[in-house]
């Protein structure tokens, strides 16, 4: 039994005022919801802000990123002991941003996998097809390598604890979502994939999908057998779209 998760990914946006008023609300809204869990990923210097406005709510923090190194002569980088310092439970990683306007390549992001689990973090490791790719029938093939990566550079093992994120590239931020199917199928070739090399870890593993999704879609993405919550960008940022989607999630 897989328990859904809805993540909130903040991006490059928010400030104090608007990070207090949004996290207080949602912790309200979001009280009576069991078996559902909440974390909310603020840009870095939000963090001890959000830490504390959640200080007495069921949602957790996390992190957009990390350093690859552990500490040292890095100008501008964070690292995994800072953000586990600052309260953060979860780092996304891989981010299609991340890889497209910073070049992090499957490998970089498969050390980086490493390192968050290291500092006992759970890592959301980012996955997903552009536009083109797909027209060209590479989806699988793409999907499966940067799930291969980590899988070659620190085990199956490393799924006990990292989430997936499918996200199709052609998806996020442009209004357009993955139909139900289109996730479903997805989902399930990467769960298969992970079975090929241990079928426990697999069914254990929660896949969330991310690419647009709002309150009218997230009820029946999050229906699909193999979808287990969503990675929620646009909505995250407006209080009633991020609750909407928590409800949905909890009712799937
Ligand atoms: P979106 O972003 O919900 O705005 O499409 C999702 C993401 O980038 O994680």
């Amino acid at each position: 039994m897989r328990i859904p998760l809805v993540a909130g990914n903040w991006k490059m946006n928010g400030d104090k005022a608007m990070a207090k008023q949004l996290c207080h609300t949602i912790a309200d809204g979001i009280a009576e919801l069991d078996s559902l869990d909440v974390v909310i990923c603020p840009p870095y210097t939000l963090l001890t802000t959000v830490e504390a406005a959640l200080s007495t709510s069921s949602i957790v923090l996390g992190a957009q990123d990390v350093d690859v190194h552990h500490d040292g002569a890095f100008t501008g980088q964070i690292s995994v002991s800072m953000l586990h310092d600052s309260g953060c439970r979860y780092v996304i990683l891989g981010h299609s941003e991340r890889r497209t306007l910073y070049g992090e390549s499957d490998s970089l992001v498969a050390d980086k996998i490493r390192t968050v689990l290291s500092a006992e973090l759970s890592p959301i490791l980012c996955v997903g097809e552009t536009l083109e790719e797909r027209q060209s029938g590479l989806t699988d093939q793409v999907v499966h390598r940067q799930i291969e990566a980590v899988i070659d550079q620190n085990g199956i093992e490393a799924f006990e604890r990292t989430l997936i994120a499918y996200e199709p590239v052609w998806a996020i931020g442009t209004g357009l979502t993955a139909t139900p199917d289109q996730a479903q199928q997805m989902h399930q070739s990467i769960r298969q994939q992970l079975a090929g090399s241990n079928e426990r870890i697999a069914d254990r593993c929660r896949i969330l999908y991310g690419g647009s999704m709002k309150p009218n879609n997230a009820k029946t993405l999050i229906s699909q057998p193999d979808v287990d919550g969503g990675l929620i960008g646009g909505a995250s940022l407006d209080t009633a779209d991020f609750l909407a989607i928590c409800q949905a999630a909890r009712q799937a």
